[in-house]
């Protein structure tokens, strides 16, 4: 029998991860690599922000702090929330934690039983299959294609809702698509959840402030409001404020729920990094330009990129809302045969063709659930996203149609 847990061999560990650090040692390697796998902010922590942090550790604040974290922050999560969500959060019902990842891990943990469903529309996040399992509960996929923009329909979600519906995850914008639901499509989902009293809602809002044109972000418990008492908010200083190293994330739901993530907190990590805490309370209450600047350059990067790849052979590749990620579809290259003779059975085919090929690195549609597409992330510069454009065109353009 194996040393290893039988949970721990369900789990796969993260595809993302695997691609960014097989570009890294093919570049490590003197390859030419463009790696557009990986999922974060190019830009620097804003100044005022790394400031509050040095300034922290002169102050001493270099101790543990409360389990789910200072008072300080907790209370500038639940004004964020008032302010930008329309959402009142008692600092009670807020948890801070290292990173968006370990709040959901922690809420997944702290209420999953063996048999509970959740319901994860796919394409997904890689991580949220692997902690339903990780908890002892059964993911339950339903597909949105590029067809239906990347969204799931009020009648999927209801087809999908058993008696054994724990959660549903809900992430707009989603990684890896970058598709967002505005407040009508919300409001389709949010019916059909009010109609199921046992579920609850697990809103990934990692990427709130990465919207561009017209959209406007909306949060279930906003749209609403009656689903509060069995929702969970989350979200985090990751990506509004390039802060992916800092590890800060935050959730906001019922004192019970709250009280038990705490739980499970205080016996793998404890508090969040002390200093982290403090510089994530400096990006909640300080100047909020960088999320504005940012923005335009995101916005300014996904047209350049939607532009280009629709330039090539073979891919169709949609505009979405918000994020960092295109997720094209590369169904018409299926088939299609390499100069050397390997043929593209599937987008785990294509990725490692074209990383082999061109040194660009992508992260293929099968880690998200979702082929045959593959996913970009934009987070480069512009330099880098026109050279890995080009070198996809010419891949593309070199394919041929099966002999
Ligand atoms: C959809 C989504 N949710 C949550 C996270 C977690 O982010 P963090 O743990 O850095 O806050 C990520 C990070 O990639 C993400 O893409």
């Amino acid at each position: 029998m194996s040393f290893l847990s039988q949970t721990l061999a369900r789990v796969k560990p993260s595809s993302t991860i695997a691609m960014t650090n097989l570009a890294r040692e093919m570049a490590a390697e003197g390859r030419d690599i463009v790696s557009l796998s990986a999922g974060e902010p190019d830009f620097d922590t804003p100044l005022h922000i790394r400031e509050t942090a040095k300034a922290a550790i002169d102050a001493g604040h270099t101790r543990y702090t409360a389990v789910d974290g200072i008072p300080e922050l907790k209370q500038a999560v639940a004004d964020k929330f008032r302010r930008e969500n329309g959402l009142d959060y008692a600092p009670q019902q807020i948890t801070v934690g290292t990173g968006g990842k370990q709040i959901l891990y922690n809420a997944l943990m702290a209420t999953l039983n063996p048999g509970d469903e959740v319901i994860i529309p796919a394409p997904y996040w890689v991580s949220y299959p692997d902690m339903v399992t990780l908890g002892g509960g059964t993911p339950v996929i339903i597909a949105a294609g590029i067809d239906s923009g990347y969204r799931i329909t009020p009648e999927q979600l209801e087809s999908a809702i058993t008696p054994r519906t724990k959660w549903v995850i809900l992430n707009s914008p989603s990684n890896p698509t970058g598709a967002g639901y505005g407040e009508t499509e919300m409001r389709g989902l949010t019916d059909v959840l009010l109609r199921h009293p046992h579920v609850w809602v697990l809103a990934d809002d990692i990427y709130e402030h990465l919207v561009y044109d017209d959209f406007r972000f909306v949060t279930p418990a906003q749209v609403e409001p009656r689903l509060i008492e069995r929702t969970l908010t989350m979200n985090g200083v990751s990506k509004a404020y390039a802060m992916t190293g800092w590890r800060i994330g935050y959730g906001a739901g019922p004192v019970e729920l709250i009280r038990a993530m705490a739980n499970v907190q205080s016996q793998s990590t404890s508090n969040p990094c002390s200093i982290s805490q403090y510089a994530a309370l400096a990006a909640l209450t300080g100047p909020q330009d960088y999320i504005t600047e940012s923005r335009a350059v995101f916005q300014r990067r996904r047209d350049l990129v939607v532009a280009g790849l629709n330039q090539c052979e073979g891919i169709d590749c949609p505009v979405p809302q918000g994020a960092f990620y295109v997720y094209p579809s590369i169904a018409r290259l299926i088939g299609r045969t390499t100069p050397e003779g390997t043929t593209i059975t599937d987008d785990r085919s294509f990725a490692m063709e074209l990383l082999n090929a061109t040194g660009v690195a992508v992260v293929f549609g099968e880690a998200f659930g979702l082929s045959p597409h593959f996913r970009i992330s934009y987070a480069a510069s512009d330099a880098q996203l026109s050279d890995a454009i080009a070198r996809i065109r010419g891949f593309c353009g070199s394919l041929r149609p099966e002999p």
